[in-house]
């Protein structure tokens, strides 16, 4: 992973299968029907990246011919896509840790103010003693994703990583600023924002695009 000493909470993730499967989400000429399976694909090697450093449990275990030791994820999981976008994101998170549990957050940007507006919440029971792995697959001015961590704060979740496709500087900044203790990874770190709050050079609106709604 790549880390800039310009954003500490930023990791990059650095994969050439990464890249490539990006670089066919931002294509605007991508259909609806290759975007969703692309996003799957890559949001599993996501998955797989952003796991790399979680903590294992050590036990004995019996192969058909001796007993050894064998592992399992020693924390509970919990997966939270903001919802729409994130959707798109939860099934490849789940095929690499079935074990974890799903809550949800609904926010839309009102699209004149920028500001997120929630609509819906639900999280697990055990939210307080888990890991939180919050999806979102753009992160623009950052509103959303800073609404979204402050939700699942006040419902007592402590551990929370967040995790993007695309990042802008101006969302990362933000969710630095307001919530120091929460990673930021990302598959790409883009230029900057335009006008109307849209990630440069971006891959357009993920949640139009995954669901057919542009
Ligand atoms: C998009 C995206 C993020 C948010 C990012 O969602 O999926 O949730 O905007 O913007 P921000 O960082 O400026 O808050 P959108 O509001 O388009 O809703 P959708 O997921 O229903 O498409």
């Amino acid at each position: 992973m790549i880390t800039l000493p310009q954003y500490p909470n930023l990791y990059l993730l650095d994969h050439p299968l990464i890249k490539r499967d990006l670089s066919i989400l931002r294509k605007k000429k991508t259909s609806n029907v290759v975007f969703r399976t692309v996003l799957s694909r890559l949001t599993k090697m996501v998955a797989y990246e952003v796991s790399s450093n979680l903590e294992l449990t050590e036990s004995d275990i019996e192969t058909p011919l001796e007993k050894t030791r064998g592992f399992t994820l020693t924390e509970e999981i919990i997966l939270v896509p903001i919802l729409r976008a994130g959707l798109g994101m939860a099934d490849g998170f789940l095929d690499l840790l079935p074990d974890a549990k799903v809550g949800h957050v609904g926010l839309y940007r009102n699209e004149e103010t920028l500001e997120p507006v929630d609509y819906y919440s639900k999280f697990p029971r055990t939210l307080r003693s888990s890991l939180v792995f919050l999806l979102d697959p753009m992160l623009a001015t950052g509103g959303s994703a800073c609404a979204a961590i402050s939700f699942i704060k006040q419902k007592g979740g402590g551990r929370i990583r967040l995790i993007n496709l695309v990042v802008a500087p101006e969302g990362v900044k933000k969710v630095y600023a307001e919530h120091d203790d929460v990673p930021v990874f990302a598959a790409a770190l883009d230029r900057e924002l335009n006008s109307h709050g849209f990630i440069l050079p971006g891959l357009g609106d993920s949640g139009d695009r995954v669901f057919g709604t542009e």
